[in-house]
């Protein structure tokens, strides 16, 4: 039978065989869509209330998967990495993230991580880097992506944003929240970012 966990993991698979970029190809060709379940109790967050402007907001192909994430929030095991002692309050309570595949995911993957990422708006996620490499993919419009030394680029619904292994990235929201499918893969999956930035920095 059919779970909320499959429809969530084959709504990924489509949303991704989408993308006709070489990253994102390239990505999607490393997952073994194969993968066994795993059984997670439900754990919602605050940033949850999101999703409903997030589902109305998507991009028109992400957009039946955004209001399923709304729909059926609550069954799924949201995380978060950080505490307030590292961005404050307002960040927690405006952050979160679902892993699908990984390491600790409701589908097991050790080679590979995927999962979306939700920010509230008026969230800056501060200059970090990981060993793993990144794929990210904005499924709403109009936030703020920043790489390595450059400036502050607006990102489309559906553009994809390629993280080598270690180079710094930081992201910020305006007006509407963001929810953007992720990737990892080449470097430990569960790891924690080493962040550089502060707050406000270079805007
Ligand atoms: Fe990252």
């Amino acid at each position: 039978m059919s779970t909320i966990f499959d429809e969530l993991l084959s709504g990924v698979k489509s949303l991704l065989a989408g993308f006709g970029e070489e990253a994102a190809r390239s990505f999607a060709a490393d997952v073994n869509w194969a993968m066994p379940a795993r059984e997670l109790a439900p754990r919602g967050l605050p940033c949850l209330v999101h999703l409903l402007r997030l589902a109305e907001i998507a991009g028109d192909s992400a957009r039946p998967l955004a209001r399923m994430l709304a729909d059926s929030c609550r069954d799924f095991h949201w995380g978060q990495t950080y505490t307030a002692a590292d961005f404050g309050q307002d960040f927690i309570d405006n952050y979160g993230w679902l892993e699908v595949f990984g390491t600790r995911g409701h589908f097991a993957n050790d080679r590979i991580a995927g999962g979306f990422l939700v920010l509230g708006p008026g969230i800056e996620y501060p200059d970090h880097h990981h060993v793993a490499e990144e794929l990210y993919i904005p499924l709403a419009s109009g936030t703020e992506w920043r790489r390595g030394g450059d400036d502050w680029r607006v990102r489309a619904a559906g553009e994809v944003v390629h993280h080598a292994s270690n180079v710094s990235h930081a992201m910020r929201t305006g007006a509407e929240p963001l929810l953007a499918f992720y990737l990892w893969r080449g470097g430990p999956l569960a790891a924690r970012s080493t962040v550089t930035g502060t707050i406000g920095q270079g805007t």
